[in-house]
């Protein structure tokens, strides 16, 4: 049985002053975090080395440099979780080397593409509970938050299609606890609480229970209602390579932390990607339309079937222009192990190298008019005149997003369906804000008035 105990130490990494997170919190502290690092990386040509005390921090903005760290040198690079390791312990997503390649290998069967139509009636099983909530709010009018509401639907679809389970849990609650780590604009207050030895707010009690919470949800997952005794999904896959003989790293840890890096990967991201999407057509109506038009033109007025989805070539256009204008991961972090030569930038063994996407998706050098909303950019014929490694949402090369292809359906399901019943009204200030955590966003939110369609 599993081991409940939170193995680490509640307040592990979390404001070190060692955390790159932390020394980056200055830039990332202000009005507009993202126009304060387009106008240094325009000043510094791409290039914006910060040299702190022995520690050296290169940011790097141009796709030569994303080629160069994520694709063909990238064995040099490894991966930097300092501060986030409650959050994802030994997962995959942390790990380097023969033992990731070891620890993915069983997993990747549940991402390929094949496998897509099998999670479809549990994607549009939770979407069907959003719509019932949605009909709700529509009769009261009440003022709802969107990320809340996209990320419970991430990860009810996570929970269904991946795990073959109901959700056992209640997300606002879980993923806030999340949140005390992975926002790291938090770190530096409580460091600061900390050199005040005013260690009790965040550092105590506050924070092992928030890891304690997260740590429970695995087990709690595990032991939920089963849907329908699936023989072939991603939990039945973790088990077999526990029960695996020849597989000793891969024990019941493992699979905890496996699951919780899906429950935080595999959501927050989609879910924010749905958000700001709402929150773009909201402000341009006619792509809403648009949405519509397709949607009856590809389905009548049914649900969608399987085979018609990817049809739906507009939403998904919306998508991928979304995540473009607000990649849910805006910064890639590696550390050196060797010296390197990036387009002619010199790197050192046991440099921070970030590669920050959100510069190359909104530079004037890749995209025309880099800030309009314009989805049409990624049909295919101008979809191939792109600049190579410009457009990283999902990063590149072989650490690449495992699940970019599944969050794409996901969510445009999630907008056809939700889109042909109601209109979201944003009500928050033009143009939204920016809160840089560890993932992109909305500064205070994305509230939203639900409209029922007659
Ligand atoms: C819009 C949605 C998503 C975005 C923008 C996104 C983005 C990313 C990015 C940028 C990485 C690489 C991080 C790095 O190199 O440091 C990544 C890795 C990963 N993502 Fe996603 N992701 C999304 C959805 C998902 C979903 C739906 C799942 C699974 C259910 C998932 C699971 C993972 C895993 C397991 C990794 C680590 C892969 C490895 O290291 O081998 N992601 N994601």
């Amino acid at each position: 049985m599993a081991d409940m105990t939170v193995a680490y130490s509640p307040s592990h990494g979390l404001g070190e002053e060692q955390s790159i997170w932390f020394k980056l919190t200055p830039l990332l502290n202000q009005e507009n975090p993202m126009q304060v690092l387009m106008a240094l990386s325009d000043k510094y040509n791409g290039v914006i080395p910060i040299n702190l005390k022995n520690q050296r921090i290169v940011l790097l903005s141009e796709p030569a440099h994303a080629e160069r760290v994520l694709v063909s040198n990238a064995d040099n690079y490894t991966k930097y979780f300092d501060g986030l390791r409650p959050i994802f312990g030994n997962s995959m997503i942390t790990i380097d080397g023969a033992l990731w390649q070891k620890i993915r290998t069983p997993q990747q069967a549940a991402f390929h593409p094949n496998m897509f139509e099998e999670y479809f009636p549990y994607l549009m099983s939770a979407i069907d509970s959003k719509m019932a909530r949605w009909a709700k709010f529509a009769s009261t009018g009440e003022t709802i938050e969107m990320v809340e509401e996209t990320w419970t639907l991430a990860a009810e679809m996570v929970c269904k299609a991946l795990f073959d389970r109901e959700m056992p849990f209640n997300p606002h609650f879980v993923f806030q606890q999340v949140k005390t780590y992975t926002d790291v604009m938090n770190h530096k207050s409580i460091r600061l609480k900390n050199q005040r030895g005013e260690l009790v707010e965040m550092t105590g009690e506050d924070t092992a229970k928030a890891m304690e919470v997260w740590h429970s949800i695995p087990d709690t997952v595990m032991g939920a209602n089963i849907l329908e005794h699936r023989e072939k999904t991603l939990l039945k896959m973790l088990e077999a390579a526990e029960a695996d003989q020849n597989f000793p790293e891969f024990d019941h840890r493992q699979v905890i932390d496996e699951m919780k890096q899906y429950l935080w990967a595999g959501t927050e991201t989609t879910a924010l990607t749905l958000a700001w999407s709402l929150y773009l057509l909201s402000q341009h109506p006619e792509a809403m339309e648009r949405i519509r038009a397709e949607a009856r033109t590809v389905c009548g007025d049914a649900d969608p079937e399987w085979n018609q989805v990817q049809q739906l070539a507009y939403t998904r256009m919306v998508i991928q222009e979304t995540m473009r204008l607000f990649p849910p991961i805006w910064a890639l972090i590696r550390i050196a192990a060797g010296d390197d030569d990036i387009q002619g930038h010199k790197v050192k063994a046991g440099d921070k190298v970030v590669i920050l996407s959100y510069i190359a998706h909104h530079s004037p050098k890749y995209w025309d008019d880099p800030e309009k909303f314009d989805p049409e950019r990624f049909a295919p014929e101008r979809a191939k005149k792109r600049v190579k490694y410009s457009y990283l949402p999902f990063a590149a090369g072989k650490r690449a997003c495992i699940g970019g292809a599944l969050s794409q359906i996901e969510n445009t399901l999630a907008l056809v369906q939700l889109l042909r019943r109601f209109t979201p009204e944003y009500t928050g200030p033009v143009p939204a804000k920016i809160h840089a955590t560890v993932t992109l966003c909305p500064k205070g939110g994305l509230p939203f008035r639900i409209r029922a369609l007659s």
